[in-house]
């Protein structure tokens, strides 16, 4: 049996039908285009087009959609499914189902409590979280409100190494199980509804409290600040290994605007930071140096001398990637297009699935993201080589609408759903969903 996951779909349907009987209606829409609707009303338009967005014209975000949708699903009969485990084992340990949470950052933008909110929504369910390295909230914070439930970290390699191993070293002091290494943003897709708002959260610092709570980018961002005052400073910042900044906003109300929320967003908040230049400097820093264009498959030696943890690579969609990363050690893959924030055009995260995993052959756990809106979706992609399914956007559509109780909703209605999609296509594993349970017609 599926230990805390056992039988969900029917105690949901419960749930909801017997509060539906005195009125109740569900905290957050279950149906996805309303809780799309809800959380664009819930959201600022800045909010809205960062997290709902994708690269270009946004075909990738619709090819992700198209795969699922191509896949039908055909049930077998009469094969007694009143018992139904949900359970999956991932890297030695059990997991209630086969779902885990998407990293996500900047969830200051959609909720105050952001990333702390999910961590208890994910902890209530025993679902694991991905802490985003550009979360709202320190990892150690919110792993301290998730008890012993799973947590793992997602990493962005930057321009220091120290600070990688920093990193790296917090998420295993504050219990991380895994770590991810996102491998798609070596720069920033381009956004158009981003750019047409001329809105980067980061500018804002917002996003940026795994470094403002790292003591090694905290040294590296006063360093900055005393190169910055020193008498030499011309000539070390054009050595510099990181480019500088070198465009500089207008000055008006809006750039004060931006500045004062700078130093609110800054540990201490506004007042303690109102004097100093930390803010500006930890945002300034953050920008030039967060990310390394340059990363190599040699690289990953680093990473591997500096944690025993099982190490997946995110954003890997081709065989032969795939297939090297296998023969390099790592630990387990997750086929993902960023949810089609990064390429316009790019192949759907579905579509590139079977491939990897067969390259793969069971060396090592094949996980998937990119349009999973519900539990058939999970199923699809369990049937098509995943051992496990993250969801990403629709948590955050809950986050938006009813903070942690929204989150917890959202996740217990995909479960629900995905455990009666199992049951009525007449399986009783997770485990053990098949090619043979799909046809493309
Ligand atoms: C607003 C937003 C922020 C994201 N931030 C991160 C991040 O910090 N690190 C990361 O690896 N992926 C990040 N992702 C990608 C997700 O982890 C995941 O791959 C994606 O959301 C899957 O697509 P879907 O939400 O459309 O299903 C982000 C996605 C969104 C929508």
């Amino acid at each position: 049996m599926s230990g805390v996951h056992a039988d969900i779909g029917r105690k949901r349907q419960r749930e909801i039908y017997v509060a539906g009987v005195g009125g109740h209606r569900p905290a957050v829409p279950v149906a996805q285009a309303e809780l799309e609707k809800a959380a664009q009303a819930a959201m600022s338009p800045e909010a809205w087009a960062y997290v709902a967005g994708g690269a270009g014209r946004e075909s990738t975000m619709d090819a992700n959609r198209a795969a699922l949708d191509k896949w039908r699903i055909v049930p077998r009969v009469l094969r007694d499914v009143e018992q139904r485990d949900l359970s999956i084992e991932l890297f030695g340990q059990r997991l209630p189902s086969p779902l885990l949470l998407s990293p996500i950052g900047v969830l200051e933008m959609v909720h105050r409590e952001a990333d702390l909110a999910v961590a208890k929504a994910a902890a209530a369910l025993g679902v694991p979280y991905i802490f985003s390295n550009q979360a709202s909230v320190p990892m150690e914070t919110c792993a301290a409100a998730m008890g012993g439930s799973p947590r793992w970290f997602q990493l962005y390699w930057s321009r220091s190494n120290e600070l990688v191993a920093s990193l790296v070293k917090r998420a295993e002091a504050c219990g991380c199980s895994a770590i991810v290494l996102t491998l798609d943003t070596t720069m920033l897709g381009w956004r158009p509804r981003d750019l047409d708002l001329g809105s980067l959260p980061f500018m804002a610092g917002q996003g940026i409290a795994q470094y403002t709570s790292d003591p090694v980018f905290l040294r590296e961002v006063g360093a900055s600040l005393d190169d910055a005052r020193g008498p030499d400073a011309r000539a070390r910042a054009a050595s510099s290994a990181a480019p500088t900044e070198d465009i500089k906003p207008p000055l008006n109300l809006q750039t004060i605007a931006t500045a004062l929320a700078q130093k609110a967003n800054y540990p201490g908040g506004l007042m303690k930071n109102l004097a100093s230049g930390d803010a500006r400097a930890a945002v300034q820093r953050f920008m030039t140096t967060y990310s390394r264009p340059s990363l190599q498959w040699d690289d990953l030696k680093f990473l591997r001398q500096h944690t025993k943890l099982p190490v997946l690579l995110k954003g890997v969609l081709h065989p032969a990637d795939a297939k090297k990363a296998a023969e390099l050690g790592m630990n387990g893959l997750i086929v993902s297009n960023h949810g089609g924030r990064q390429i316009d055009g790019e192949i759907a995260s579905l579509d590139a699935l079977p491939a990897v995993a067969e390259a793969v052959n069971g060396k090592m756990p094949v996980l998937f993201d990119s349009g999973v809106r519900g539990g058939a979706d999970v199923f699809k992609a369990l049937a098509l080589g995943a051992t496990a399914v993250c969801l990403g956007r629709p948590y955050v559509y809950g986050l938006a609408v009813a903070g942690q109780r929204g989150v917890e909703e959202v996740i217990g209605n995909v479960l629900a759903e995905f455990d009666l999609t199992l049951g009525l296509a007449g399986c009783t594993r997770a485990a053990g969903v098949g090619r043979d349970t799909l046809a493309k017609p």
